[in-house]
């Protein structure tokens, strides 16, 4: 039940039985709630193609309009503004309160879609930049799975590049593979003994900054990453130990920000499909050896940018935005681009796709659209099918510049963690509950997740956790806070309410709030956003507090009148529940 979908309707048949096109007709929620509920600037959009002025326009139409418990009226230079009655918002309220879905109306043709986010690096720590991408994906996910569509997850975890292959390098150099490296050697059989996640998070920065100005080292490390692609031993066998180590401490670390996966897989899992891949690419044409290395050409006409001249009669040269893609190096070893098209190949091979979205930071811009381009150059992505690139700012510290901690260098995401559950941990402790690892863990969580998504997705942000943390401010903590308080009132009433009676302002406000809410699922659902979903949710829950300081619930003497303020309650929590869960934040019972 959409009451801006009834008003649309109602209009609509109006206009149309008077002649006019609706094309340009929008209700939207008021932004001068004094003044009335909704309101449309139809007549301004359309009035001139009848040479009417909009006043008079809107007036026709008001003139003909009548619909039971909506009042319409007329206001400069245009508007039609609409007042909706309080029975007609009961109405809407006790059936949003009863609704399995809060009154949500699910999309009308569901997509068919694989969502890969996560994005973790095998033997390289996790760090703050992979923080959003779980966090954005996973709202994301949550989002269309409530709105219909069918949804599965893939982490696509950084497992098949020279990162490994410069770990796998420093390693033997610091006497740590010896064992592997013997004679006859059972490999199975051996042990990481003396490796574990501190050694990799130390060796891998070691061999990352050699290799910038070793050419030997950074050819050797070129030639191991080779050997793990070609699965030769004992390259391999050591490969797999350390990227099984790895993976542990991810699942660990996604699993403490809720964020779930269908599949955990990499880009080696692609690996079957990386040389037909290539093959077709051949075979098609669309390759050409440059350097001793195969790319594929990806520039469209028309995309070149003037490069300044450096005097006037100079003559206009341009460059080329788009460069070739590689997909094979020089060595034969393949490359980030390559696993990511067979990636595409594979998952085309798993289901049938409408659509696949990368959520991304937004430095890889360039890296997608030569995958994306290239798969749709050799029909490896079909052409009805979408490729979506979600790209997201950079998590920023109070100085502006990318967040790290204390510490310095790159940030753990380990170590941010930690940092989120003891900062809510003390918090909690100042309101007298102790020692709840749990609790502290949603709220610090949530505080954060909050935190980021109220953002445009694509804008960087400051990372500031006191604000996030805040239990009163537009934080995901306020709202923690609103759900444990009802919880709180209901328990003591032990009555859930029954039915919603709009006998005062706060309840009209929240029942209008709930409205809004409800709208925001579609806004986000096709915009690829989150933001209008927390900003309303947090006005959903302020208008609670309002009602909260200015009724007595568990105290008021009239039965319908308590009944009725209890079933508010319920259905708030039931909708704000909802909307937090949406968001990937957990709630608590009590803080
Ligand atoms: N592992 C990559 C990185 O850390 C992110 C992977 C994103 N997904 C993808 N299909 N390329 O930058």
């Amino acid at each position: 039940m959409d009451l801006r979908a009834i008003l649309k309707d109602e209009i609509e048949k109006v206009a149309k039985k008077l002649g006019y096109n609706t094309d340009r007709l929008v209700v939207s929620f008021s932004n001068v709630p004094l003044l009335c509920d909704f309101q449309t600037n139809y007549a301004m959009t359309t009035a001139k193609e009848y040479n009417k002025k909009p006043f008079d326009f809107a007036q026709e139409i008001v003139d003909k309009l009548k619909v039971d418990g909506f009042e319409f009226s007329v206001a400069m230079p245009g508007f039609i503004n609409v007042k909706v009655s309080d029975g007609v918002l009961a109405n809407y309220a006790n059936y949003v309160l009863k609704d399995k879905d809060f009154g949500v109306e699910k999309v009308a043709s569901p997509r068919n879609i694989i969502m890969d986010y996560g994005g973790a690096n095998v033997a390289k720590a996790l760090h703050v930049g992979h923080l959003r991408s779980p966090i954005i994906g996973e709202a994301l996910k949550r989002l269309y799975r409530f709105m219909g569509d069918s949804v599965v997850a893939d982490t696509h975890l950084g497992d098949w590049g020279l990162q490994m292959g410069l770990t796998i390098l420093q390693l033997k150099l610091d006497g740590y593979l010896d064992e592997f490296f013997k004679a006859g050697a059972k490999l199975d059989a051996i042990e990481l003994k003396n490796i574990t996640l501190e050694t990799l998070n130390e060796e891998y920065p070691k061999a990352s900054s050699r290799k910038d100005v070793d050419e030997e080292f950074k050819k050797q490390a070129d030639d191991f990453t080779l050997y793990i692609q070609q699965k030769k031993e004992p390259y391999y066998t050591i490969y797999k130990k350390i990227r099984h180590l790895s993976v542990e401490e991810i699942k660990k670390n996604y699993a403490t920000l809720n964020a779930t996966f269908d599949y955990w897989y990499g880009e080696s899992d692609a690996d079957e499909y990386i040389e037909p891949t290539i093959q077709l690419f051949i075979d098609k044409g669309l390759t050409r050896e440059s350097e001793g290395a195969l790319v594929v050409d990806i520039a469209r006409e028309g995309e070149h940018i003037p490069i300044p001249k450096k005097s006037e009669d100079e003559e206009q040269r341009y460059k080329n935005p788009m460069p070739p893609a590689i997909i094979k190096k020089y060595n034969g070893a393949v490359l980030y681009a390559t696993t990511d098209i067979a990636t595409i190949a594979m998952r085309n091979k798993m289901d049938k796709y409408d659509e696949i979205i990368y959520i991304v930071d937004n430095r890889q811009e360039q890296h997608f659209t030569q995958v994306f381009r290239c798969s749709k150059l050799a029909g490896i992505s079909p052409e009805n099918q979408k490729l979506t690139y979600i790209a997201f700012g950079t998590m920023n510290g109070k100085d502006g510049k990318p967040f790290k901690t204390r510490s310095g260098g790159v940030v753990r995401l380990s170590e941010v963690i930690d940092m989120l559950v003891s900062k809510a941990a003390e918090k909690l402790k100042s309101n007298g509950i102790e020692n709840n690892f749990e609790v502290a863990r949603r709220i610090g969580v949530g505080a954060m997740k909050f935190g980021d998504l109220s953002n445009i997705v694509s804008k960087d942000y400051v990372f500031d956790l006191d604000k996030f943390l805040s239990f009163d401010g537009k934080t995901g903590p306020y709202i923690q806070y609103t759900i444990a308080r009802i919880n709180s009132i209901l328990s003591k009433a032990q009555n859930e309410g029954k039915e919603i009676n709009i006998y005062s302002s706060e309840i009209r406000d929240i029942v209008y709030a709930v409205m809004k809410l409800n709208s925001a699922y579609a806004v986000c659902y096709k915009d690829y956003s989150l933001n209008l979903l927390c900003s309303s949710a947090f006005d959903l829950a302020k208008a609670f507090s309002t009602l909260y300081n200015n009724h007595k619930i568990l105290s008021e003497e009239d039965d319908k009148k308590r009944d009725s303020l209890l079933a508010v309650c319920s259905l708030v929590k039931r909708v704000l529940s909802n909307a937090l869960y949406v968001l990937g934040i957990d709630t608590v019972d009590k803080m």
